[in-house]
């Protein structure tokens, strides 16, 4: 059963809008597709691959762009983001926020350019009701809390949803809305939250999670007074966002460290703006781990090796070298990777996205290998995958132990969440043989054309449409 809804007047004075907008609008090159899932049972096949060489083009964030779209809730105008990438969590969040009352249009990007364009209009008529079937499918439908909270002081949505990796409470992101004032009432079902006007408080994180400094991040900039984030996170997706903010005209000191400090201005003062979307560094890690699996040298055009430092200098410990300069870099493979221990931090450190594809290089790499996970104990399912392919993984608590084997031989696999079904696709292009992997749709929420980019670099890789 759903919860009571919310409706009428907001607490901040701003009619809530009685109907759902409409979706989508006229024009040549305007495009406002909802989700579509009709690929959910779609395979990707992937068979031993010779070295690869080339050049891949990465499109921008799929952790950061959610989080600006769910900015442009903020204050009223015409939004541009760039090198945006074509990914189902972008069009699930579209509808999200559409169904919240913005005007989302999607534009192919111009030719030189990689993803698409997104121009998104708020007008001012937002209904602060997110329905429960889209805020359920992404982790990112959170993020639009705080700036629901911040402007119009009242929301309702479900719990969000997003990859399976054990719990994932949003304890630190109500406790420090809280501290500013709002008052939730969360059932198994969802989250109602009202508030006055949200005023500047002084917040320290038991963890620098990702989600709640983006929320409070976000719900900071237009309260009353000064708000201090201390052991915030500091992810170039949360710089990225930080940057975005302060181009609309929201006041952000201390931005990159883990000290945020933010004035709040009131949402009229703001601003839309155009905003080009930070390349995304799991998917170029990616392509280094493709490469790394199979042999050759490739270029990774638009990775930012600043953005990747730990885990660039893990990957010349396997013997992987690389050449970097401003626009990308070049990632060459050893003869054989040699293994490493390792272990996932928040930024700085080597994220957690990482882990699935460290964890396939390591099957095949020269000796034996230990990946802690720090962040989500669960994260560990795809193991049983890899095993069907022959690496050798044992777990202990949140340790995995790999012993490297001369080589993987073709299965049938499933992907368990995005980033490990892009680790399982990786693995099976070293893979002796032919490796099919199913629910490809998990993949599909993250990465831009996984299949079309490792073709392009000559991987043996395709996607077929099974008949029913
Ligand atoms: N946590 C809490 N309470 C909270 C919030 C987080 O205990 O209120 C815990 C989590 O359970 C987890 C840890 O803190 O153990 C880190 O969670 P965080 O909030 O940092 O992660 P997130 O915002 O939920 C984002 C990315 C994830 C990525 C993590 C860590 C998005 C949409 N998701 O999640 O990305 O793994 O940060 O870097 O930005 C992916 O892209 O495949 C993905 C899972």
């Amino acid at each position: 059963m759903r919860r009571k809804r919310l409706g009428g007047q907001s607490p901040l004075g701003h009619a809530i809008e009685a109907s759902p907008p409409i979706h989508g609008h006229g024009g040549s090159i305007l495009i406002a597709m909802p989700f579509d899932p009709t690929n959910s049972h779609d395979v990707i096949v992937a068979s031993h691959s010779g070295p690869l060489f080339g050049e891949v083009v990465v499109p921008g964030a799929k952790n950061s762009v959610l989080k600006l779209m769910a900015a442009t809730l903020l204050a009223d105008g015409t939004y541009r983001l760039t090198n945006v990438p074509v990914i189902d969590d972008v069009d699930i969040m579209a509808d999200l926020l559409e169904a919240l009352g913005l005007r989302i249009t999607k534009i192919a990007a111009p030719r030189g350019e990689v993803g698409q364009h997104l121009e998104i209009v708020n007008s001012g008529a937002i209904r602060p009701v997110a329905p429960f079937e889209l805020a359920d499918r992404i982790r990112a439908s959170v993020n639009v809390v705080g700036p629901l909270l911040g402007r119009f002081g009242e929301i309702d949505i479900a719990l969000p949803g997003g990859d399976d990796f054990g719990g994932r409470p949003i304890d630190m992101h109500l406790r420090g809305l809280e501290a500013m004032g709002a008052v939730f009432d969360v059932t198994s079902d969802g989250i109602v939250g009202r508030c006055q006007r949200l005023r500047g408080a002084d917040i320290e994180f038991d963890f620098p999670s990702v989600g709640a400094t983006e929320n409070m991040l976000m719900a900071s900039v237009v309260a009353e007074g000064t708000t201090t984030l201390r052991n915030a996170a500091r992810e170039p997706e949360i710089v990225d966002l930080c940057e975005m903010l302060k181009k609309m005209g929201c006041r952000i000191e201390g931005v990159g460290t883990s000290n945020l400090v933010i004035h709040g201005v009131l949402p009229s003062t703001l601003q839309s703006v155009t905003h080009c979307v930070v390349t995304d560094r799991v998917q170029a890690a990616t392509y280094v781990a493709a490469v790394a699996m199979c042999g050759g040298s490739i270029r990774i055009e638009r990775a930012v090796a600043e953005h990747m430092g730990m885990m660039l200098s893990r990957f010349t410990d396997m013997g992987i070298s690389f050449q970097i300069d401003p626009a990308g870099i070049v990632a060459t493979a050893p003869q054989r990777l040699s293994s490493i221990d390792v272990a996932t931090l928040p930024y700085p450190g080597v994220a957690t996205d990482y882990k699935p594809l460290v964890v396939a290089m390591l099957s095949i790499a020269q000796g034996v290998g230990i990946v802690t996970e720090n962040l989500y104990p669960g994260r560990f399912r795809y193991v049983e995958e890899l095993r069907k392919l022959g690496a050798d993984i044992s777990i202990d608590g949140h340790h995995a132990v790999v012993r490297g084997v001369d080589h993987l031989r073709g299965a049938s696999v499933v992907a368990p969440d995005i980033r490990a079904g892009a680790a399982l696709v990786v693995a099976g292009l070293a893979a002796q043989g032919m490796t099919e992997i199913s629910d490809v749709f998990h993949i599909d929420r993250g990465y831009d054309d996984i299949v079309g980019r490792l073709a392009g670099l000559g991987a043996s890789v395709t996607r077929i449409r099974p008949e029913n």
